[in-house]
């Protein structure tokens, strides 16, 4: 692992060099030395002596301080329970102090993260019609859920049918004034380790931002009838395990912010307390290099047989956008499901137009006056170019009141909506360049044109004494699916270049799940709407689908392991599509393809954890980066296989390749003569020099016997 960090005086930047100039010539009091919160990662709990945990990390600062008392005031929390180490304010040099001290393995300053913001189970196949369940061992699973916390008071967390917590459950619930667990959420916790916690919220696992109660309920909510959001996407919403239990682990806040060591601290006693997958749905900006936390908090859990699934993030196309990539944990893609918003305009002559948006008014068929944005420029030194984007401050609001505002949006819609909502627009038409695959929900009637039509309603209102129009609620109409959603985060990986990261995809747009009631549906001041259920995309939707995934799994196979439980989900998937403009990327933006959950159950072979000392893992994908395509390249590696079907069997492999690349598998034939036996391969990987390559090579390898696909990407790639 990668965790050593630099915070000494050899990094690059000249302000950084002065500073330590300053420092080393004994000037520091020039420069003011501000404190900031920092990680102490110390490994390994102390096995065996008995240590008194919180008083040896007293200790480390003292020595490094040089004074106990300061030492005392500095530390803001110890992880005592699942790992060692702690939370300081330091300062710079203070943590380059401190990092050379013995027993401490690195040290880092706390990021902070983003929030990665039910039919789609039956779209991957996964109908309950079709699902054996055992709902004893399943209701043994607990899912641990790092998120914003959850609404005790949802249908999808109640207790119906279900016993008494499993008997390995270590954690607990309080007390709290406002919170009770009950059968269903048998734990909960919250954590802010810097005390700040940003208002309206509280100190409590209590959801003020609807994620975590959301992703909770995609995991393991329990089968609620009639479930909608306000009349769209009807059906019954239920999670992939809904006898399993739920343990909250509060890190994120009503602001959309989780900070490093409250998710740590998380890890430290999700861990202790026993739960078999943790769910994360936190991620990074891209180019944010604080990945530390995670990659411990997952490490330390997957030694203790936890297997942690996590986003890959919304920051795609983006090349190299995807967090969370740690081969400790599985990193989950998001792709668009079959259902698609349509959102009608109809005008004042009769003519339809027909745009894409989640819109949940009605506005009766009553028709209101027509506007553009550059109708209502605002005298107070703006543009008529701002106003036809309907750029903040820009727009006149006496003039847009009670109308529908027309605004040519640059890129996406952007805070069009919110500034129209703001401003007592009665509705929003938008056009964009591209629309987009993932619509969005607004806080007031909107919907968003591509350019024909836009073109269409601009020559209405330039040719028109009174323009006027209705916007209609969305209707649901079908479309061709899986594509990779443009929103969800790409490969390649910043960190391990050679892990295949995303994992694999699982449907992340448009999921309906459960919700909050203490903020609007679009958390804006101006939206009074609040619902039981909400209509979500992200890959923290997506994430949850293979979080309840390996729960069943873990429910049918309880004594695989994690890393069998991510090779069962990676080698048993389905092909997804890649829309052109994205297609450069490919499995960079699917990984090894989209979840099956059913045919993860029975995969024939896995890979378990490697002996130790292996540097690829045993991983389940193959990814060769190389560096100089002018040369031919080769590259071997060696993989464990396990059979994990009861008796006996024999799998031949099937490699594809394009041409001109050479792939050989040895030995073809791997016989196994009964369950749980090894058996060893080699797979050679041969690429020609090439003049102009195209960027990403797709390969796999198909282990076959008379039942199992057991399928590898191997990808080839030039960096
Ligand atoms: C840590 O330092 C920050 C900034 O200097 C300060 O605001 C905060 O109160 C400190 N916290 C503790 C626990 O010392
Ligand atoms: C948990 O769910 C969220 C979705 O809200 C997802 O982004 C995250 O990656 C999941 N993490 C785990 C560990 O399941
Ligand atoms: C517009 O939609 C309405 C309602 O479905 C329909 O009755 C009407 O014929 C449509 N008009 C045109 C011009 O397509
Ligand atoms: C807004 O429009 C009204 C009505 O035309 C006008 O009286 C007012 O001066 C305008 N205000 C601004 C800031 O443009
Ligand atoms: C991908 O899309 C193409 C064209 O729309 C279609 O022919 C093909 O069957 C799709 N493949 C998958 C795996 O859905």
């Amino acid at each position: 692992m990668e965790m050593g960090r630099s915070s000494s005086c050899t990094a690059g930047s000249s302000t950084l060099f002065l500073f330590c100039f300053f420092v080393s010539m004994g000037l520091s009091l020039l420069v003011v030395a501000t404190k900031e919160k920092y990680i102490v990662y110390m490994g390994q709990l102390p096995h065996h002596q008995p240590v008194d945990v919180p008083e040896s990390h007293h200790k480390i600062l003292t020595d490094a301080l040089g004074s106990s008392e300061v030492a005392k005031e500095r530390i803001m929390h110890s992880y005592t329970r699942s790992f060692n180490g702690f939370v300081a304010n330091l300062t710079e040099d203070e943590a380059r102090k401190l990092s050379e001290t013995e027993g401490v393995v690195s040290v880092f300053k706390s990021g902070k993260h983003k929030l990665h913001t039910t039919k789609a189970w039956d779209f991957l196949g996964f109908s309950d019609l079709l699902v054996k369940r055992d709902r004893v061992v399943e209701s043994n699973i607990i899912v641990g859920v790092l998120d914003s916390g959850i609404n005790m008071q949802s249908e999808c967390f109640s207790d119906t049918n279900l016993g008494p917590p499993p008997a390995k459950w270590k954690g607990t619930c309080g007390p709290f004034d406002d919170f009770t667990c009950n059968k269903k959420i048998i734990g909960a916790r919250w954590f802010k380790v810097d005390k700040n916690i940003p208002a309206p919220d509280v100190a409590s696992p209590v959801d003020y931002r609807g994620h975590g109660s959301h992703t909770a309920s995609i995991i393991a909510g329990r089968v609620v009838e009639g479930a909608n959001f306000f009349g769209l996407a009807a059906g019954d919403a239920r999670g992939a395990v809904p006898s399993a239990r739920i343990a909250v682990y509060k890190v994120c806040y009503v602001d959309g912010y989780c900070s490093d060591e409250d998710i740590l601290a998380a890890f430290d006693h999700a861990i202790a307390d026993g739960v078999d997958i943790i769910n994360l749905s936190v991620g990074e900006d891209p180019g944010y290099s604080v990945t530390d936390a995670i990659a411990i908090g997952s490490f330390h859990a997957m030694q203790k047989r936890i297997l942690t699934i996590a986003s890959a993030g919304n920051d795609g196309p983006l090349e190299g956008s995807v967090v969370n990539f740690s081969p400790w944990m599985l990193t989950v893609g998001a792709t668009t499901t079959d259902r698609q918003f349509m959102t009608r305009v109809v005008l004042d002559n009769g003519n339809n137009l027909t745009g894409i948006s989640v819109n949940t008014f009605d506005m009766a068929n009553s028709m209101y006056p027509l506007i553009r944005g550059s109708d209502a420029v605002s005298l107070e030194g703006t543009s008529v170019m701002l106003a036809s984007r309907c750029v903040e401050g820009s727009l006149n609001v006496t003039l847009i009141k009670d109308k529908i505002v027309f605004c040519l949006t640059i890129g996406g819609p952007g805070k069009a909506g919110e500034i129209i909502s703001e401003g007592g627009g009665s509705g929003a038409i938008m056009q964009v360049s591209d629309i987009a695959d993932t619509p969005e929900v607004f806080s007031l009637p909107v919907t968003v044109l591509g350019e024909v039509d836009g073109k269409v309603l601009s020559d209405y209102i330039e040719n028109t004494q009174n323009p006027q129009a209705t916007i209609y609620k969305s209707e649901e109409i079908q479309i061709p699916a899986p594509f990779v959603a443009s929103f969800s985060s790409r490969g390649p990986n910043p960190v391990y270049q050679n892990i295949l990261k995303p994992d694999l995809v699982a449907p992340g747009k448009h999921i309906l799940a459960a919700s909050t009631l203490k903020t609007s549906v679009t958390g804006k001041p101006n939206d009074k709407r609040f619902s039981n259920f909400l209509l979500r995309s992200g890959t923290s939707m997506a994430a949850p689908f293979a979080a309840g995934a390996a729960a069943y799994i873990k429910s049918l196979h309880p004594t695989w392991s994690p890393a069998a439980i991510k090779s069962a989900l990676m080698t048993t998937t389905k092909a997804v599509n890649m829309s052109f403009e994205y297609a450069k990327l490919r499995d960079f933006a699917y990984g090894a393809g989209q979840i099956d959950p059913l045919r993860a159950a029975d995969p024939g072979l896995v890979t378990y954890a490697p002996p130790s000392g292996r540097d690829d893992l045993n991983y389940p994908s193959i990814l060769f980066p190389i560096r100089n395509r002018k040369k031919p390249s080769e590259a071997v590696y060696w993989r464990t296989v396990t059979n994990v079907d009861n008796g006996p069997a024999e799998y031949t492999a099937t490699v594809l390749a394009p041409a001109g690349v050479e792939i050989i598998v040895e030995p073809l034939t791997l016989k196994f003569s009964r369950q749980y036996e090894n058996q060893i391969f080699k797979v050679t990987v041969r690429v020609p020099a090439s003049n102009v390559p195209p960027y990403v090579l797709s390969a796999s390898l198909e282990w076959k016997d008379n039942v199992h696909t057991v399928r590898s990407p191997i990808v080839i790639y030039f960096t």
